[in-house]
């Protein structure tokens, strides 16, 4: 059975990778695929449970190398729970946020730097890559206003707050934004940016055009 496809999408939030993915996953069942799906952080029992410390407002003064380590203990619990068996049965995976998370938010964000978190990837992840990222950029601005409008809505709807990423500063964003940048340079043929202030519809297209492309190149 040859391996499946990774996919994973990234972008800062708001920049509307959920809806994103949605779309690119009834796209591939209608092409007879029926892909895995899976978030991060959560995305199994486990993750669903750091997922909460990590992104509860009342989770105060976590230590940035802390943040980092939880993340990597979400990612591992998904891999060997999903992406693994998935992966090895032909599937395709389409995954909400992975490494590269990691490396723009908490190697950018938090100022951790780039080699601190591509060596846990490294020790933890078994050196399991992407096939193909995309990597959704829409303006700084529009992102950063999308994110704060709808963690208010859930905190209004649910009660519950996941908005401690949100709440961050803007210069926390932008390190993250520039980081996005480095990745998207230093990975070409990786990582595929879909940019600026784009209506769903168009950032859907790019996105099936890349995977398109990907699905031909391996058969
Ligand atoms: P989201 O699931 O709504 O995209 O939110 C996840 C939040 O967690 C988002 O603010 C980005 C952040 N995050 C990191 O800081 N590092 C990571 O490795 C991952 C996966 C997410």
């Amino acid at each position: 059975m040859p391996r499946g496809i990774f996919i994973t999408l990234e972008g800062l939030d708001g920049s509307g990778k959920t809806t994103q993915i949605e779309r690119l996953a009834a796209w591939l069942r209608r092409r007879g695929h029926e892909p895995a799906l899976l978030r991060q952080p959560g995305g199994t029992a486990t993750g669903d449970r750091i997922r909460q410390i990590l992104l509860d407002a009342r989770t105060a003064a976590l230590a940035p190398m802390a943040e980092m380590a939880l993340m990597f203990a979400d990612r591992a619990q998904a891999i060997a729970e999903v992406v693994r068996p998935a992966l090895d049965a032909g599937r395709i995976v389409l995954c909400d946020r992975f490494t590269d998370s990691t490396e723009a938010y908490q190697g950018g964000g938090r100022e951790l730097g780039s080699e601190l978190v591509l060596a846990m990837h490294r020790l933890v992840c078994g050196g399991l890559q992407p096939d193909l990222t995309l990597l959704l950029l829409p303006s700084l601005e529009t992102s950063l206003a999308r994110a704060r409008r709808r963690n208010q809505r859930v905190e209004a709807e649910t009660g519950a707050s996941e908005g401690r990423f949100e709440a961050e500063k803007d210069a926390f964003f932008r390190r993250v934004w520039q980081k996005y940048r480095e990745i998207a340079a230093r990975e070409p043929d990786r990582v595929a940016v879909v940019e600026g202030d784009l209506t769903i519809g168009e950032v859907h297209e790019q996105i099936v055009e890349a995977v398109a492309e990907r699905l031909l190149a391996t058969g």
